[in-house]
Formats: C-alpha cells, structure tokens, sequence
C-alpha cells in the first residue's frame, strides 16, 4: 500500500504556492457543458477529483485535454446524458452533472451518490431545486433519473432548507438557461459559489447575489464559453498556515486571496500566530507557545468544516483544552482515534470534541478516511518525534496538489513509498496529458 512517511519534529520555513481550488473547478468543469464550444481554463488543480471529473465529461462526450493547470475542454456535442456509477462512487461531486445536463439535453442519469465516510449526505435539495425549475425525476436502479417536460426549464422560486454547497451550484447551473426570472433563497454563501458565479456571468449568464444567501437569475437563451482562472484553495491555504503553526515555523502563501480565509485567520490569532497578510500573501509565524481554541464549523462565512481535522492538529500542541463543535456532518470526527494513537488526548461526546492539548505526539502508522482527516494526520505528523506513515494516500491525491513537493521545498522530511509504480509516478508527471 501506497504511504507518506514523515520524520517529524522540524520548523518549516519558507514559501509556499497554492493551488487552485478543487471545490471551485469540479463545479466550474462541469459547467463548461452549458456552453457548448471550446473553454480554456487555467489554474486547474492537478488532482484525482479533477481527472474523474474529465473523465466523467469524456464519457459524456466532451474531450480535454490538459497542460500544466491549463484545461481545454470541447463541449460542442453531449452524446451521452448520464454520470455513471462506477464515476460518481469514486467522487460525490458528479451529482454536479445534474443540473447543467438537464438544461442541456432537458435529461440526466446521474447515480446516487449514497452517504460516505463523513456522513449520509443526501441530495434532496438539489432534486427539490430542480423539481421546482420544471424537471421531473424517477429513482431506479440506483440512479435519479431526470427529465424536463418541453426540454427547457423554467424559472421560479425556491427556498432551500440547507445552504447546501454543491446544490446550490446545481440549482445556479440550471437556473441560467431556464426560461424567465428564479429567486433561489437559503442558498450556501461559499465563495466557490461566487466563483461559479463569476465564471457563468463570464459566459453570459444574468445572476444577482452571489456571495448572499439569495440569488436572482434571469435565464438566458445561450451561453458563450469565456475563459476563466480558478480561484485559490482557501483550505489548501489553511492546511499549510497550519503546517507553519504546528510545526514552530514560519512561512509564507503567496497566489491566495486573505479575505476567504478570515474565520481560520481568527482561530490562528487566537491560538497565538503572527499573521501579515498582503493582497495575495499570507505569512504566519508560530508562537512559543499555542493557545487552546475553542470553535465551532459553519456554513461560510463560519469556521469551515473542511478545515476542522487540521484544527484539532494544531489544537493537540496547545497549552489547555480546545472545544470543537462539528455542526455539518455527524460523522467528521474519524480523524479522532488516529490522533490519539499518536498521542494526542480527544474524547468525542455527539458532535463536540475535547482536546487536551500539550501532550507529546510521536510517530506511528495511522489512516484516515477522507480527505481533510489524511491533512490532519500529515500535519501531526511532522509535528511528532520519530517516523509517522500515513497511508491511504488516495484521498490526498483528490484533494492536495504537489503535497510532498510543496512540504519538501520548505523543510520537511517526507517521502512517498508505493508498491504500485502507476501510484509512485502520480502527481509528480506534468506533460501534457489527454484525459
Ligand atoms: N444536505 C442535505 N440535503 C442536501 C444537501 C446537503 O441535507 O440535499 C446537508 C448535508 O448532509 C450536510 C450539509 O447539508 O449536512 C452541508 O452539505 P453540502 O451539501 O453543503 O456539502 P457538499 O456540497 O456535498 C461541499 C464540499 C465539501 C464540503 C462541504 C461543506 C464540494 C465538491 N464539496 O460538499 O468538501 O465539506 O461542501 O462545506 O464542494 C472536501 O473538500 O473535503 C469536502 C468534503
């Protein structure tokens, strides 16, 4: 089995790139199929998430073909309405070909995507959203299937129940080229949204109060492919101002956007960290000593739960007990035990965790089982005496692009091990790659 291993226990120090956002692009990606014609964007992030969505639009029809962070994408025929489940098992965020294929070909098959290792997360409110804009839907086989009566969607009102991430860009994305005005209330504020936003208006979309928790759109009849850079990844950001904090170090982000990382920025002053923050750099520098943190996950522009595990790292190293409340998914703590068996002292009591920080973490094998658990364990690990394996590597190749280069470039000793040598080469290829 593919493994990180960290020798833990060294400042890192220096500059680190981030990336393009994963949770902007896999929406945007699929967006380019609103569209059809030839789309250039930039400032991909090179991940599995991202390959699986390309592949997901090959099989749909459209082929890709990828440089560096620069994709070019041809949408000009679908032949092919359907996110099949051998795609969507491998990555939730396909349900995000819902609703951009029923306002193209005004039918999707899409398969249920099923809970996952952080919670059952259901998708009532994107079938709602898009039952409301005309489309009707039938679930068989374990698949939604949609279809939209007259083939083109229809404008209307719709309050959400959740300010759901992705379906609310599954709603925005049908919403553009329905007929008419929609008022879609409750929706999530994230600013991949406002991403998505910017690239739809970019294309010709009319929409209002991206950013808000309503959104105005005013269908349009077509839309034109307009190119488009991908936002920065504020949690990549805020793993690695952790890694700066945790490990005693001092480092510095630069290609990010301060403004989207604010909750996280005010955890880090309150657990003791410089922080200076330019229009596009952020530089944190350690404290002596961590201050426990007590905070709780919530919608944007809350404490983000995609950066909760990385939290509770850094909350281990603190002098005194940290509280973590996790009010989004009610199975996000799994990280836990794994913390634990490296020393760390958590007890779990429904969705709030205790941290009693201060003991020393040394090295062992641990795993995790999603994504922003692995970064957790990563960043215990180079803060842990001795060797530290992470395995199941998988989920930080979906989510961290050029992980070990970037920590290896600031001063850690970690390295990757894998059996299989397809893995060993991942992600560090950068030719061009016809996906
Ligand atoms: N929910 C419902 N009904 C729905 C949809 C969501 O009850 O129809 C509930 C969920 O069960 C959950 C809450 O609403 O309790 C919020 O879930 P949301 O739908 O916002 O999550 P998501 O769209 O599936 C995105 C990110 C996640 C991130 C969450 C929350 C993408 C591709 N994924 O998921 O990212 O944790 O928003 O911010 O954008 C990650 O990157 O590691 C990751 C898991």
């Amino acid at each position: 089995m593919d493994k990180i291993v960290i020798r833990g226990g060294r400042p890192l120090n220096g500059t680190v790139p981030i990336s393009g956002a994963k949770n902007a692009a896999l929406p945007i990606l699929i967006a380019t199929l609103l569209a059809p014609g030839e789309h250039r964007l930039s400032n991909v992030p090179r991940l599995v998430d991202v390959s699986s969505m390309l592949s997901l639009l090959g099989r749909i029809g459209c082929p890709s073909l990828v440089h560096g962070n620069d994709v070019r994408l041809d949408t000009s025929r679908v032949s092919f309405c359907e996110a099949p489940y051998d795609l969507v098992r491998k990555m939730r965020a396909s349900v995000l070909a819902l609703g951009p294929l029923l306002a193209r070909c005004g039918e999707a098959h899409v398969s249920l995507p099923g809970g996952c290792a952080i919670g059952t997360r259901p998708i009532d409110q994107h079938l709602k959203g898009l039952e409301a804009l005309g489309a009707r839907f039938e679930l068989s086989g374990g698949y939604v299937h949609g279809h939209v009566d007259g083939g083109r969607l229809q404008g209307a009102h719709i309050q959400l129940d959740v300010p759901t991430v992705t379906g609310t860009e599954n709603i925005l994305m049908a919403a553009v080229l329905a007929k008419g005005e929609s008022r879609i209330e409750g929706v999530a504020r994230e600013p991949e949204i406002v991403d998505l936003a910017r690239y739809l208006q970019g294309m010709g979309a009319q929409i209002e109060g991206a950013g808000t928790d309503t959104l105005l759109v005013q269908g349009v009849d077509t839309l034109t492919p307009a190119p488009h850079s991908i936002l920065p990844d504020r949690i990549e950001a805020g793993t690695y101002l952790v890694a700066g904090a945790i490990t005693g170090g001092d480092l510095t982000l630069t290609g990010v956007r301060p403004d989207d990382l604010t909750p996280v920025l005010t955890a880090l002053r309150q657990a003791g960290c410089t922080l200076t923050l330019g229009s596009d750099t952020i530089r944190v520098q350690a404290p002596e000593r961590i201050s426990p943190v007590d905070l709780t996950t919530l919608p944007h522009p809350g404490f983000p739960t995609d950066m909760q595990a990385q939290l509770m790292a850094l909350m281990t190293m603190a002098d005194g007990e940290s509280h973590i409340t996790e009010t989004i998914f009610e199975n996000r703590f799994m990280h836990v035990p794994e913390l634990n068996r490296l020393g760390a002292r958590i007890s779990v009591d429904g969705n709030r965790a205790t941290v009693t920080g201060g003991l020393p973490l040394a090295g062992a094998t641990v795993m995790a089982t999603d994504l922003r658990a692995s970064a957790s364990l990563v960043l215990a690990g180079l803060a842990a005496s001795g060797e530290t394996e992470v395995l199941r590597l998988y989920h930080l190749d979906r989510g961290y692009e050029n992980l070990l280069e970037k920590l290896q470039a600031v001063g850690a000793d970690v390295s990757r091990t894998a059996d299989d040598p397809r893995v060993r080469q991942f992600p560090a290829k950068t030719d061009a790659q016809a996906v």
